[in-house]
């Protein structure tokens, strides 16, 4: 388990504040809970100005926590325990969490981080010199079936080899965005080799369902 600290105080902005698209869907947020009741709103608030600025800031803590009644130390547990809220800077055009749990590890994820050490930076949320790529190693992210994989934002990219990373890489860096999910063609988590168990069509095309209406059962 990594050790979470808030970023250096010469990368903290001096203040933080919603855009207005984001102050008004606040508003109905907070709406949607009983008075006195606001604190419920604090992930999705810090998720928000996460997505608005790219990381969780200081300044973004405090001023979550004034918004919701809470305390100033409240609203840094929550960010500083889940893993999905970055704390300092990450890259412009993608942050890059890396699987490296025991699944993800036996089917190549040491590679990706190797992959992530070349080409953005030699240490784990450090930012690339051009400043538009960081990454980081992080626990499992569900998706142990389609091992290795990576989560960029809210996409994950699955089923990877050292070199269809690179390929996601470079798509990146073409300002594309690569389609998520499986990248070895199979369909979600599918058996590789295709389908092999519930099979009959009769299954999923209704049919089954049409025979025993008609036949009174
Ligand atoms: S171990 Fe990597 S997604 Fe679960």
């Amino acid at each position: 388990m990594s050790v979470r600290r808030l970023a250096a105080t010469e990368v903290q902005p001096a203040s933080f504040a919603f855009s207005p698209e984001n102050e008004a869907w606040a508003a109905t947020v907070i709406a949607k809970f009983p008075a006195g009741k606001q604190a419920s709103a604090v992930i999705p608030f810090l998720m928000r100005a996460q997505e608005q600025e790219g990381w969780v800031s200081k300044a973004a803590i405090e001023t979550i926590a004034d918004r919701l009644a809470m305390k100033h130390i409240r609203v840094l547990e929550v960010a500083t325990f889940y893993t999905q809220f970055q704390l300092a800077p990450v890259g412009s055009v993608a942050h890059i969490q890396v699987c490296g749990t025991t699944p993800c590890m036996l089917r190549g994820s040491d590679g990706i981080i190797e992959v992530c050490k070349t080409r953005i930076a030699h240490h784990a949320h450090e930012l690339s010199a051009d400043g538009r790529f960081s990454w980081e190693e992080v626990e499992c992210l569900g998706a142990c079936v389609n091992a290795p994989m990576v989560a960029v934002a809210s996409d994950t990219y699955e089923d990877l080899t050292v070199e269809t990373f690179n390929a996601v890489l470079d798509a990146f860096e073409r300002g594309e965005t690569p389609a998520p999910g499986p990248q070895n063609g199979r369909n979600g988590a599918m058996a590789e080799g295709g389908q092999t168990s519930l099979t009959d069509p009769g299954l999923y095309d209704g049919s089954y369902r049409v025979n025993i209406v008609t036949q009174g059962k």
